[in-house]
């Protein structure tokens, strides 16, 4: 495979969706309804632009970030995705070694497809793990018990899937978790060999975390029978007092939400929409996170995703207040082409990007980047003289 040709992660974008089944390109790009909450995330950033400066000495400059004393060599990672193995029968072990590699955190999901457990012994401190509520909070706990024992630092509980967002593209290609596969599926299947021939040995991909769960017979965790309807502060407050790790709280999008997670203990929180995958109209994820960081004050942390595409996009969601970014589908994509290098070659497209970006406007850190990096076409401020 030819790297070079992939040098933006829309590239990624469009090799993954020819090597895909229909149904499977559909799963990771699609959203809820028609998909405007996606385009929404994207366009938002694409309205900010970034103020170049000149005259400053920019010869060294560093984009490792620490975070709550731990630190990265990038101030950017992957965010939670359930069944990444969907992409790759070996998705998720990819991108454990790539983030080993590279040095940034990996969210492995509730719904992921390989267990923490085997995912923490590639990647380690790397491995971050993503909590929903199962059918129970019992059952919930065990998983969180599974991730102390491990060692694992940084627990993040999503909140923003009390139902599966509505998503027709699924529905009309027949895309399910696990897969079931009906005449239209199969041809689908068909149609794309070199993806789905490494699947007749690997079997299909299946919720790697369900094992040991079920109550009365129902799983603990699946897609479609509301187990995540429960979760509520009560629920919060007894995971906070169980879990003495960084505890993050995923999906908040209001300023209300986020005074309950402070007043919870929480350790940070972590604005999203879900990639626009639950509600359509949904606010842009970048406005949520601006509103919200101003409400907040600078000092509580704030974890960020939603339509970051280029490592401008990183720099601009730091500036309006991040803390730290993650990126969903694009990693996904990269994992669809099957080849480890194709993963570590797009976080290096990030880090060179946020590099050059770096210099273009004058920051030799992170720690520099405030809303005086974005571009204001009504007014500047200057020490005249
Ligand atoms: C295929 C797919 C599966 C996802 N599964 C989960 C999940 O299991 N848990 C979770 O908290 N978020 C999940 N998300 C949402 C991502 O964590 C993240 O919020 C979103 O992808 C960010 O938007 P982006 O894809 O534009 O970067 C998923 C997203 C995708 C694309």
């Amino acid at each position: 495979m030819n790297l070079n040709l992939l040098q933006t992660l829309d590239d990624f974008r469009k090799k993954a969706k020819i090597k895909l089944p229909k149904m499977v390109f559909g799963y990771i790009d699609g959203g809820a309804g028609n998909g405007l909450a996606v385009d929404r995330n994207l366009e938002s950033f694409k309205k900010i632009l970034l103020q170049p400066r000149a005259l400053k000495d920019v010869s060294q400059r560093n984009q490792s970030k620490i975070l709550l004393s731990e630190k990265w060599q990038h101030a950017f990672g992957i965010a939670p995705m359930g069944l990444c193995n969907v992409a790759n029968p070996m998705s998720d072990i990819m991108l454990a070694h790539s983030v080993n590699k590279s040095g940034i955190p990996l969210c492995v999901s509730t719904a992921a497809s390989t267990t923490m457990e085997k995912m923490y012994e590639i990647a380690g401190d790397n491995i971050w793990f993503q909590l929903y509520m199962g059918s129970s909070k019992e059952g919930t706990f065990k998983l969180v018990d599974r991730a102390k024992e491990l060692g694992i630092r940084n627990l993040i509980l999503s909140v923003d899937v009390p139902a599966q967002g509505y998503r027709p593209t699924e529905v009309r290609d027949g895309f399910k978790a696990p897969f079931v596969f009906g005449t239209q599926q199969l041809l689908d299947c068909a149609t794309h060999p070199s993806w789905s021939i490494p699947y007749i040995f690997s079997g299909i991909p299946k919720f790697a975390h369900n094992f040991g769960l079920s109550e009365g017979g129902r799983p603990f965790f699946d897609r479609y029978s509301g187990t995540r309807l429960i979760a509520d502060l009560d629920f919060l407050k007894s995971l906070r007092d169980r879990w003495k790790g960084n505890l993050y709280v995923k999906g908040i999008t209001c300023v209300q939400d986020a005074y309950d997670c402070i007043n919870c203990g929480c350790s940070g929180i972590y604005v999203s929409n879900h990639g626009g995958r639950q509600l359509e109209s949904a606010p842009a994820a970048l406005d949520l996170l601006r509103l919200i960081r101003n409400e907040l004050g600078f000092q509580f942390p704030i974890m960020f995703d939603g339509g970051v595409r280029t490592g401008e996009d990183i720099i601009k969601a730091l500036a309006l207040g991040a803390d730290f970014v993650f990126l969903g589908r694009p990693f996904l994509f990269a994992s669809a082409l099957g080849y480890r290098p194709a993963i570590v070659h797009l976080i290096n497209i990030l880090g060179k990007q946020i590099d050059s970006a770096m210099a273009q406007i004058g920051c030799t850190s992170l720690e520099e980047l405030n809303s005086q990096v974005i571009y204001r076409f009504d007014k500047q401020k200057a020490k005249v003289g």
